[in-house]
């Protein structure tokens, strides 16, 4: 083939120029292809091993660049260098839904990742969240069983919600977030009309090891919006992508998309007087101001797809000094179980990647390990060493935190399922009502055994009666059981 001029010459992954890349070498015009035509074999080898195994959740992602500006001085409470004030941290930034697999349409009732990575000065620092305040689970021990039962179901590969509510008939702490899922904002339209939340108490530690718990809130400068049911026909119609093509047209269009961070502070000796567990991520903090200490804004879409949004590896456990995690039992499975799945996924020198390889140097006896690029030399792979000496500021030391009792397995006391749902129903207004009783009614009317249709229906009355007597209406129930399941059932 005639090249033109200013094309670039076609090469092997060795740099040796290739001279046809259409026709395979053959013995003679009707022989069988040579094995010894490395460019085919090389090409086949490399496109047969080309994915990678998905997201076990959240695998359906949309990756941006941006960066994150500090605006307030909260030294009083974090010696974390990234709250500086006017302090730039680039960021990437990947929002996803969660039960979908890879290629599955946008357009889902579902929570959506809203996960931030922060290449701080310090070393990367990820606040991986969701467009909600709560999750439908406290303890990390039923995540498994969680997904399970809202994946795509083992036998068919097709999500089930009789599955779904089979589980969360047995999970009464879910009924607030099944409250917002089924709302309109559980259909967003747009990952740039949502806000954001860490979910789970975080611990912030000043210079002189004072520890604030706070919880951290992304809120959308472009503000609010989901689907209605009655027009999710016609959006999913429309474009099974729309997510990522709204963001990435209004990046294109140069529509910067913005969210202010906004942080809950509470004091630890205040964790105890709520009437719920402050440490459920099955809560939110009420009546606990909110105050804004920086601005998040994304500007660029990444130019690999694969090497930035597919290969980005986010993680609770991935903090910096003056940012702890909470006894949360929910986040302490998190800490554990991102950067163990990383290292299957995508294999032990994850971070050595470039979406993942953080500004800041490292400088660390970690070594070797399956595609190992990280370019650490000398001899003193160890410490202490005179040979080679690592210095280990004891500022940076974990805080202590003060315990008590023995060890158990043991339910929180304080679980109190029911009251935040019935809070956020009454917050909606009478089409938000309308739109929430519409869509949940629908899912629960796939429910074929009458005991999880009747303790789901008494979980929703159980938050408020207005909301359990129009769920009991439109799934044809007799309301009198309702209640009386209902009245069973404790705070
Ligand atoms: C103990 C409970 C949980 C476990 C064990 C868990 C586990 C996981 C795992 C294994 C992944 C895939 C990570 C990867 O392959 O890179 C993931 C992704 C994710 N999880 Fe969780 N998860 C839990 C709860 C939560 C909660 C409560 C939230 C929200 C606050 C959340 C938000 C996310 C997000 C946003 C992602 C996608 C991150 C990305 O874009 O790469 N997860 N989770």
């Amino acid at each position: 083939m005639m090249i033109g001029a200013h094309a670039q010459q076609l090469t092997r992954d060795n740099a040796s120029p290739v001279g046809d890349n259409q026709n395979s070498q053959t013995a003679g015009p009707a022989g069988p292809v040579l094995l010894q035509d490395s460019q085919l074999v090389e090409k086949l080898q490399r496109f047969d091993r080309e994915r990678i195994p998905e997201r076990v959740v959240h695998a359906r992602g949309t990756g941006a660049f941006g960066d994150f500006v500090s605006t307030a001085d909260i030294s009083d409470l974090s010696i974390a260098q990234v709250f500086t004030p006017g302090t730039k941290t680039p960021v990437f930034v990947r929002f996803s839904s969660v039960m979908g697999y890879r290629g599955s349409p946008e357009q889902a009732r579902d929570p959506r990742g809203f996960a931030v990575k922060f290449y701080t000065q310090q070393g990367n620092w990820d606040v991986v969240g969701i467009n909600w305040p709560i999750f439908f689970i406290r303890d990390a021990i039923k995540f498994p069983d969680f997904v399970h039962a809202n994946k795509p179901s083992a036998v068919t590969g097709v999500q089930d919600a009789n599955l779904a509510f089979d589980f969360f008939a047995h999970t009464p702490e879910a009924t607030s977030m099944l409250t917002h899922l089924y709302s309109d904002e559980g259909m967003p339209d747009s990952y740039r009309k949502m806000d954001g939340y860490g979910v789970h108490a975080f611990k912030l530690v000043n210079a002189n090891g004072d520890v604030h718990y706070v919880k951290f809130h992304w809120k959308s400068q472009q503000g609010i919006e989901g689907i209605r049911p009655k027009d999710i026909p016609a959006s999913i119609g429309n474009d099974w992508n729309l997510m990522t093509n709204d963001l990435y047209g209004a990046l294109k269009a140069g529509n910067d998309p913005k969210w202010d961070l906004y942080i809950q502070v509470l004091n630890p000796q205040d964790l105890d007087k709520f009437d719920y567990d402050a440490l459920d991520d099955t809560k939110v903090w009420t009546d606990v101001p909110e105050r804004k200490i920086g601005t998040l804004t994304l500007d660029r879409i990444p130019d690999n797809y694969f090497e930035s949004t597919e290969e980005s590896a986010f993680a609770p456990s991935r903090m910096v000094p003056g940012i702890e995690p909470s006894e949360d039992r929910m986040l302490q499975g998190r800490l554990f179980a991102y950067a163990d799945t990383q290292t299957y996924r995508l294999g032990v020198n994850y971070n050595q990647l470039p979406i993942n390889r953080p500004l800041a140097p490292v400088q660390n006896n970690n070594q070797d390990g399956a595609m190992n690029s990280s370019g650490r030399h000398g001899e003193v792979n160890y410490e202490p060493s005179t040979l080679h000496e690592l210095s280990q500021d004891p500022k940076y030391k974990y805080v202590s935190t003060p315990l008590a009792g023995s060890t158990q397995q043991r339910a929180i006391h304080k679980t109190l399922d029911f009251r935040q749902a019935g809070e956020y129903y009454r917050s909606l207004s009478a089409t938000g009502k309308l739109d929430l009783v519409t869509a949940l009614s629908a899912d629960l009317n796939h429910v074929t055994n009458d005991a999880n249709k009747y303790t789901m229906l008494s979980y929703f009355y159980k938050a408020d009666a207005d909301y359990g007597t129009r769920l009991a209406h439109l799934t044809h129930a007799d309301l009198s059981r309702v209640q009386t399941a209902a009245a069973s059932l404790s705070e």
